[in-house]
């Protein structure tokens, strides 16, 4: 069993938490979680405007995803900061190339998933996390979120992301924030939720 989990990441953070996300798939016996990248839209130019160069580097080794790997995958997990309460342009410029795979119903039936991250708490999470969705339903995946058996979604002694839509990290305005325990927490628990529930589904 496939399980794909492909994201953007500008700073690093859903990168951090992609990991986290393919640590939870490969605790499900059977189950393979392949990495993979959208394609960067922007300039180098804008990128070291944005101060992104250097912490791109990191993840620069990723490959880079082709629409078609999705076809090929039992599950997709998929990663997004938020931009305006939505997803970024990047993953949207990726998934509206998949016309192809609409037309010949190439996605019905595989489970999708959403995680995301923002620089402030309330800045957009759960919207991004849900409109993402819609994309999703057009395309006959079968949404699986973060159940509260996560309970670590419930705690309120410490700032954290996570909610029954997805898990997800707040970055802080400069990014100077990292995904947290609780919040690396859910996402390895929300990988594995989806390739148990992709394993049953395949059964
Ligand atoms: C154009 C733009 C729009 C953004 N919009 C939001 C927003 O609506 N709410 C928010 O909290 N953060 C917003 N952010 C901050 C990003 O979501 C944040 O940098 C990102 O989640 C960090 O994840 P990354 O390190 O994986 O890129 C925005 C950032 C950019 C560049």
């Amino acid at each position: 069993m496939k399980v794909l989990i492909v994201y953007y990441s500008t700073y690093g953070h859903i990168h951090k938490m992609a990991e986290a996300v393919a640590e939870g798939v490969g605790q499900v016996a059977g189950a393979e979680a392949v990495l993979r990248r959208v394609p960067e839209t922007l300039s180098e130019d804008v990128l070291a405007k944005m101060g992104a160069v250097e912490a791109q580097k990191a993840f620069a080794n990723v490959p880079v995803c082709t629409v078609d790997e999705l076809a090929e995958a039992d599950a997709v997990i998929f990663g997004t900061p938020t931009r305006f309460g939505n997803m970024c342009g990047q993953m949207r410029q990726f998934l509206d190339a998949t016309g192809q795979l609409w037309a010949n119903g190439s996605l019905i039936g595989k489970v999708g998933s959403v995680f995301t991250s923002s620089a402030t708490q309330h800045g957009g999470q759960e919207s991004t996390i849900l409109s993402f969705h819609i994309t999703l339903l057009h395309h006959g995946f079968v949404i699986v979120g973060l159940p509260y058996a996560f309970q670590g979604q419930m705690r309120i002694d410490e700032i954290t992301g996570g909610s029954p839509y997805g898990a997800s990290t707040i970055a802080g305005g400069s990014g100077e924030r990292l995904p947290s325990d609780n919040e690396l927490e859910a996402a390895r628990f929300q990988g594995n939720h989806v390739a148990s529930i992709t394993s049953k589904l395949m059964g």
